[in-house]
């Protein structure tokens, strides 16, 4: 043993409860990486104390100085059981999973440490999870996609159409419009030198219909029709995320004409969440440079995104040429709610049904919200059922009833949506929100 070592066990022999000593000794320990004494010390003290939370991560330590990385993983996924918010744990867990090659796992758990910690950096593991664009290697064929993806975005299980959409008369208009007349007639817009592709954005209350309308959208249209979900981009560790996207707008431009689909597109231009700026930064700046076509021509490529938040939404997100025009989707008016309830009862055991009523007391309600209305009447009416041992069918106060049960969702909404609109209306982008309650 040590010389140095030797004198500090002695000195702890002697005061077996220095706390401060004993912890010198780990760090020495620690410090000339002599893992196998640490690892025998660390057992004893665990053995003495098992809630001692210095001596486990000692422990972990010494596996992973030894090489022992999947036990390392245990001890540390243990420990963060009794501290879980331990950054040194959480930082060490973090490596014990990059050098077993669980990147997944370590984007999670760094993600993590880096919200509970936005000032938090580790270069060794930046430096490996978050990788460059210009270091990306190139897999050859720029427009294949990883299986996965493919499957995902390419996905075309249930085909809706606008008739399966409630009223919504407006926002239908608006799309014909903006969306379907410019790709079907694309030669007339061309020849009034009109461009047919650019970007349009969904935005509103949540619920409304934003996800389900550009659903139906696709329905509409002969054109290809490609839903991307932020997620998934996000997913992919940084650096990967540009690439993924890049890869996207390719297959788009390949397929031209066609529709490409962001849903909650505010999880791509909002950075404050993001493991690391500069890296949301990048991901923001590939999606501008490929919005914008620099390299490529985007003309048959209409980009659609939909957002609940349009003002977490990087503004040069809105510039000329990007997402310049946008879609109010607002909760339905009493005509699409009476529209709403008539799709999703349709097929349903019903009798009279007072839909007027229905829609007269469901003011403020989303889409989304009718429809948890009816299926709360419909497993209370099951019960019912069951009770009685006959099944009786839905009647207009089964259904005023469980309206009862659910508050209507987007005033809330409104709430927010209001003070934008009021004190950050740049160049009147939320007047329609303003037309809505009434204050223009
Ligand atoms: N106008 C509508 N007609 C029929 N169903 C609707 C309508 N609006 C919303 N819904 C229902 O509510 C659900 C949620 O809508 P969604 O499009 O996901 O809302 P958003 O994307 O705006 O948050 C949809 O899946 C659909 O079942
Ligand atoms: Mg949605």
């Amino acid at each position: 043993m040590n010389e140095e070592l030797r004198k500090l066990k002695e000195a702890l022999a002697a005061s077996p409860d220095n706390e401060f000593l004993r912890q010198v000794i780990l760090d020495t320990m620690i410090k000339n990486e002599w893992w196998d004494a640490l690892q025998s010390e660390c057992l004893d003290l665990i053995a003495k104390d098992p809630s001692n939370t210095k001596a486990k991560f000692g422990l972990a330590q010494s596996y992973f100085g030894n090489g022992n990385f999947s036990t390392a993983v245990i001890v540390l996924e243990e420990l963060l059981k009794q501290l879980p918010d331990d950054v040194e744990a959480s930082t060490l867990l973090c490596k014990a999973y990059m050098a077993e090659n669980n990147l997944e796992e370590a984007v999670e758990l760094y993600k993590k440490i880096k919200l509970q910690n936005p000032d938090f950096e580790d270069k060794e593991i930046e430096d490996k999870l978050i990788r460059k664009p210009e270091q990306m290697e190139d897999d050859g064929d720029s427009t294949s996609f990883p299986d996965e993806i493919e499957d995902q975005i390419f996905g075309n299980s249930d085909k809706i159409s606008f008739k399966d959409v409630g009223g919504m008369a407006y926002e239908k208009e608006q799309i014909s419009l903006k969306i379907i007349h410019p790709l079907k007639h694309a030669d007339l817009y061309k020849s009034y030198g009109k461009k047919t592709g650019g970007g349009i954005l969904f935005y509103g209350p949540p619920g409304c219909g934003k996800t389900y309308l550009a659903k139906a959208t696709a329905g509409e249209i002969d054109s290809q029709f490609i839903t991307v979900g932020i997620d998934e981009i996000l997913d992919m560790y940084i650096g990967q995320s540009e690439k993924k996207l890049n890869l996207i707008f390719e297959k788009a431009r390949a397929m031209s004409p066609c529709v490409l689909f962001f849903d909650e597109i505010d999880a791509l231009g909002a950075n404050r969440n993001d493991l690391r700026s500069s890296a949301g930064r990048n991901l923001i700046n590939q999606f501008l440079a490929e919005l914008d076509g620099m390299s490529s021509d985007n003309d048959g490529i209409l980009v659609v995104g939909a957002t609940n938040a349009p003002w977490h939404l990087d503004s040069a997100f809105r510039r000329p040429g990007r997402f310049d025009r946008m879609i109010f989707v607002q909760p339905p008016s009493i005509e699409s709610r009476v529209e709403i309830f008539t799709i999703a009862l349709a097929g349903k055991p019903i009798e009279s049904i007072d839909y007027q009523k229905l829609a007269k007391l469901t003011d403020g309600f989303s889409g989304a919200d009718i429809n948890a209305c009816i299926d709360v009447a419909i497993e209370a009416k099951l019960e019912e059922a069951i009770k009685k041992g006959a099944p009786s069918p839905l009647i207009t106060k089964d259904l005023s009833n469980a309206l009862k049960t659910v508050k209507p969702s987007t005033k809330e909404w409104f709430q927010t949506a209001k003070n934008y609109a009021v004190y950050a209306n740049d160049s009147g982008i939320y007047d329609e929100i303003l037309t809505y309650l009434k204050l223009k």
